[in-house]
C-alpha cells in the first residue's frame, strides 16, 4: 500500500503583536505571571474586524503548496481543523476553497480543538494511502481574539490564546522511506467540561443563545486549568510512546519533537518524561501563545524554514486538548 507524506508546510500569523503588558492594561494580570506559568510573551491578534480563520489559512495554504512544488490546482481535497470557524456554518473549508479558487474540490471541517491537526492528518493519510485523494490540503487555523474575554473574569483563559494558521500538503510519498510512519488518536468525553464553550448550543431551548447566557459569559471558553494540565502531561507522553512503538522507533531516533503549544511547562514536562533533549523540542508559544489547531503546522513550517526538516529527519508530534482529545504521529521527511 502507498504511504502518505507531508510534501510541504506553510503558515501565517496576523501582524498585530499583543504583549503580556498590553493584556495587563485590560485585566489584572502581569508579564511575570503569564511567563512563569505558560512561557508566553506575546501573541498575534487579527488587525481588523471581518477577518476569519479561512482568511488566515489562505497564505498558509499557498505557502504549503508552493513548498511542496505543487500548484493550487493539484489540491483535490481540503481538511480544515478549527474551533473558531468563520461562521457557525458552513464550514471554513468551503470558504477556504472558494478563496483559493478551487470550485468543486471537496472540503471537510474537523472540530477537534488542539488535536484537530493530527486528527486531520490521520484522515488525509488514510485517504492518500487508499488512493481516494492525491493532494490533500490539511489546514489548522484559528481566530481566538474575537472569542476570549479580555477582562478580569476571562483572564485565566484570555492570556493563553492567539490567532494564526498553519497548513500541510499531504500526498503520496515520493520516496521509499519518507512519510507518515504511524499515528494514534484518542478521545475521552469525561473531560468535556474541563475546557469548553457552552454557547451557542443546540441543546439550549428555545434559543441557542440568550441575553442571559451572554450576560453569564457562556460564549467564552471555560477551563479547569489544573485538570487539563494533569491530563496533558500524562496523555502526551503516553501517545508519543504509542506511536514510536508502532513505527518501531525509539526516542533516540527522534530528530525533532513538534508538540502542540498549549503551555511551555506542559511541553518541558512531556519532553522530560520522554527523555528528549530540549534542543530537539520545537517551541514558539513564547511568540504566538496557543493557536490550537494551528500550533503543530506552524511549528513544522518554522522548522522547515530553518532547514530542520531535511531528508530523513524523523519528527515526533503529540497533542492534547478539549474533548478530551489527544493524538500522536511519527513522520519521516
Ligand atoms: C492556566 C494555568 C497556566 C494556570 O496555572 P496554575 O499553576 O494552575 O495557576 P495557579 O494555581 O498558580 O494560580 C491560580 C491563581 O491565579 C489567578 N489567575 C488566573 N489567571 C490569571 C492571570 N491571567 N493573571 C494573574 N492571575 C491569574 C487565579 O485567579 C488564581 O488565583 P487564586 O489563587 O487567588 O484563586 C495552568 O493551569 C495551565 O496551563 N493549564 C493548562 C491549560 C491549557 O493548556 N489549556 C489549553 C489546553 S490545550
Amino acid at each position: 500500500m502507498l504511504r502518505s507524506a507531508i510534501l510541504g508546510v506553510g503558515h501565517y500569523v496576523p501582524t498585530k503583536v499583543v504583549t503580556n503588558d498590553d493584556l495587563s492594561k485590560l485585566m489584572p494580570t502581569s508579564d511575570e505571571w503569564i511567563q512563569q506559568r505558560t512561557g508566553i510573551k506575546e501573541r498575534r491578534f487579527i488587525e481588523a474586524d471581518g477577518i476569519g480563520a479561512s482568511d488566515l489559512a489562505v497564505p498558509a495554504a499557498k505557502m504549503a503548496v508552493e513548498r511542496a512544488g505543487r500548484s493550487l490546482g493539484d489540491v483535490d481535497m481540503i481538511i480544515f481543523a478549527t474551533l473558531s470557524p468563520d461562521v457557525f456554518f458552513p464550514g471554513s473549508g468551503c470558504l477556504l476553497g472558494q478563496k483559493l479558487g478551487l470550485p468543486g474540490v471537496p472540503a471537510l471541517d474537523v472540530r477537534n480543538q488542539c488535536s484537530g491537526f493530527l486528527y486531520s492528518l490521520s484522515i488525509a493519510d488514510a485517504w492518500v494511502r487508499t488512493g481516494a485523494y492525491k493532494n490533500v490540503l490539511v489546514v489548522g487555523a484559528e481566530v481566538h481574539s474575537t472569542g476570549i474575554e479580555l477582562n478580569a473574569r476571562g483572564r485565566d483563559v484570555a492570556v493563553l490564546f492567539g490567532d494564526g494558521a498553519g497548513a500541510a500538503l499531504v500526498g503520496p510519498s515520493p520516496g521509499e522511506t519518507r512519510g507518515v510512519l504511524s499515528m494514534a488518536l484518542h478521545a475521552d468525553g469525561v473531560g468535556a467540561k474541563d475546557l469548553w464553550i457552552k454557547a451557542p448550543a443546540s441543546m439550549s431551548s428555545p434559543h441557542r443563545i440568550t441575553a442571559e447566557m451572554l450576560e453569564r459569559g457562556e460564549q467564552y471558553p471555560q477551563m479547569n486549568g489544573k485538570q487539563v494540565f494533569r491530563w496533558a502531561t500524562e496523555k502526551m507522553p503516553e501517545v508519543a510512546r504509542e506511536v514510536l512503538a508502532a513505527a518501531e522507533l525509539t526516542v533516540g531516533d527522534v530528530d525533532l519533537f513538534v508538540p502542540h503549544q498549549a503551555n511551555m511547562r506542559i511541553n518541558q514536562m512531556v519532553a522530560q518524561k520522554l527523555g528528549i533533549p530540549a534542543d530537539r523540542v520545537v517551541h514558539n508559544i513564547e511568540r504566538y501563545g496557543n493557536t490550537t489547531a494551528a500550533t503543530i503546522p506552524i511549528g513544522l513550517s518554522e522548522a522547515w524554514a530553518e532547514g530542520k526538516l531535511g531528508e530523513g529527519k524523523v519528527v515526533l508530534s503529540a497533542a492534547f486538548g478539549s474533548g478530551y482529545t489527544w493524538g500522536g504521529a511519527v513522520i519521516r521527511f
